[in-house]
């Protein structure tokens, strides 16, 4: 296939964008009110003609809403500037949750406030597409699916192993897994606060207005087990939304090189196909 050649040009052709500075990296620009260090966003201009720019990627990391940082989703920035180098890439930071203060909704709100930034930095109508890891898959869908389904600034959702139902029992049931869920909505767990879990699943608010989805799963996850795939397509192909799923061998996003090939040329197909 003629795709699969892309791949190794991705890194000739990135050096290439290095060495004639036509790509212009700006790091830690603040999208809040530049008072909180977390709320910072690297933005990866395809150059300095800011008029050129309507398609703008959004990378969300991952870390069970209380850890990590967008240093894990650096290594994404070269790919997706060699498929799309008109495009404006941005990786973002987010206001981590603890159980004290946990991540929704305010990580909802950064993402809010990253998109309306960027929104109002450029002169031309810009599109989002959020590719999320993780957790950060999870708030790139409940962000889409439950505050954007009316504005639709986001065309496209790219979920890179991300929770979707935190009412699976394969979750509830769990006690060492669904501890990581208290970062994310506080000191209650599900056998509680049953609604402040179906409140915070991004399946819970599929509907006929929720943007088109890409999904990538591993079948030996231990942190995201496989009847979530089923849970959000099923909602998904309810509503008749666009989505697409793959379920690669391996565990949480630890696969063999070929899978992470496949899905990059996937995802280009994807946004190629319905980020219009
Ligand atoms: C942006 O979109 C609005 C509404 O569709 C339209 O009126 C406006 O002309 C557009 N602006 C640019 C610069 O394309
Ligand atoms: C989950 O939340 C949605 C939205 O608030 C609500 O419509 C639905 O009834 C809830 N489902 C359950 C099982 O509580
Ligand atoms: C999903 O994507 C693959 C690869 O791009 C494609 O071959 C397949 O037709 C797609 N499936 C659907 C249902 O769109």
């Amino acid at each position: 296939m003629i795709m699969q050649k892309i791949i190794p040009l991705l890194f000739v052709v990135s050096l290439f964008y290095l060495t004639t500075d036509a790509q212009v990296p700006i790091p830690n620009v603040p999208y809040g009110d530049g008072t909180d260090p977390e709320q910072v966003i690297d933005v990866y201009l395809p150059s300095l003609d800011f008029g050129r720019i309507n398609k703008v990627i959004i990378l969300i990391h991952g870390g069970a809403w209380g850890a990590g940082s967008k240093a894990e989703m650096a290594g994404w920035v070269p790919i997706f500037q060699t498929l799309f180098p008109d495009y404006c890439v941005t990786n973002m930071e987010y206001r981590l949750g603890t159980t004290a203060s946990p991540g929704f909704p305010k990580q909802l709100e950064d993402i809010h406030l990253a998109i309306s930034f960027l929104k109002s930095t450029f002169t031309t109508n810009v599109t989002f597409a959020l590719f999320g890891g993780s957790a950060g898959a999870h708030l790139s869908m409940l962000y889409s699916y439950l505050w954007d389904s009316q504005t639709k600034n986001v065309k496209v959702v790219v979920d890179l192993v991300g929770p979707a139902d935190l009412t699976d029992p394969a979750y509830t049931e769990d006690p060492i897994v669904s501890e990581l869920f208290l970062a994310l909505v506080g000191p209650c767990r599900y056998a509680e606060c049953p609604d402040l879990y179906n409140a915070t699943s991004p399946v819970t608010y599929v509907s006929a207005d929720s943007a088109p989805t890409i999904g990538f799963y591993g079948n030996a996850d231990p942190l995201v087990p496989i009847s979530q795939v089923g849970l959000l397509k099923n909602k998904l192909d309810a509503y008749g939304v666009i989505n697409n799923f793959t379920v690669y061998p391996g565990g949480h996003f630890d696969w063999a090189w070929e899978y992470t090939e496949d899905m990059i040329l996937q995802m280009a197909d994807f946004f190629n196909t319905h980020w219009n």
